[in-house]
């Protein structure tokens, strides 16, 4: 199986957990990145059955909205059953690095809201320990410099992501070299650093499902 086919699978599982396990009439949360993407593209035969989706990047909500699919202001949303995302890496304990496409914070936003976490990820993604993929930390411009030589104390290497702009107008460090061996000290210790919205690491909110595409089919954790 490609890569695609695999992503294809896990979000065509995560479709299903849905249907069974968010209420109708219920509010879906919704992801951002490839595998999101083909979340949405299965999600959109149930979108009758829901109230709407929650989206944690303006791609998302485009893609959500070309299904047809109503897209709701969080604020206005109490509950979110459900929240389907992808991973960039993911551990045994489900804690994970996220940010890769730069939707960090919304993200971050919608799983603290979430009553249930899904992971869907190809085998790409599960690792034994987080740091190979650079963590992305979101900062605010003027605190850029300052942030990234904090970052450099922790042991890490920060990259300024060059011509990028986060949905919330702020840059993001790519921090390379990083040994996680503490993924829940390091994100609480990371966002002590003024300046930095919010970092990559899922570890304080872990997810609770990960569904896991593999040659031998989807795979379910949690
Ligand atoms: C976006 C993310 C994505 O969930 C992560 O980058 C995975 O993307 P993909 O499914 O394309 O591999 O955190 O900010």
């Amino acid at each position: 199986m490609t890569q695609d086919e695999l992503k294809q699978a896990v979000a065509q599982a995560a479709a299903d957990y849905v249907a069974e396990h968010a209420p109708a009439g219920s509010v879906i949360g919704v992801g951002t990145g490839s595998t999101a993407n083909f979340f949405i593209d299965a999600l959109a035969p149930l979108k009758g059955r829901y109230r709407g989706a929650i989206a944690s990047s303006e791609a998302t909500r485009q893609r959500l909205e070309g299904h047809g699919i109503a897209v709701l202001d969080l604020n206005e949303v109490e509950r979110i059953p459900v929240y389907v995302d992808g991973a960039d890496e993911i551990d045994g304990g489900l804690n994970m690095i996220q940010g890769g496409g730069g939707a960090l914070t919304r993200e971050k936003i919608v799983a603290a809201v979430a009553t249930t976490f899904v992971c869907i990820a190809d085998g790409s993604k599960q690792v034994a320990t987080l740091g190979k993929f650079p963590l992305p930390v979101e900062v605010i411009p003027m605190a850029r410099a300052h942030v990234a030589r904090e970052l450099a104390k922790l042991g890490g290497r920060p990259m300024l992501r060059e011509g990028f702009v986060t949905d919330n107008g702020n840059l993001i460090l790519d921090v390379h070299d990083l040994a996680i061996s503490n993924p829940k000290g390091l994100e609480a210790q990371i966002n002590q650093i003024v300046g930095v919205v919010t970092n990559g690491l899922f570890a304080i909110r872990p997810a609770d499902v990960l569904l896991l595409g593999t040659a031998a089919g989807v795979r379910r954790f949690g």
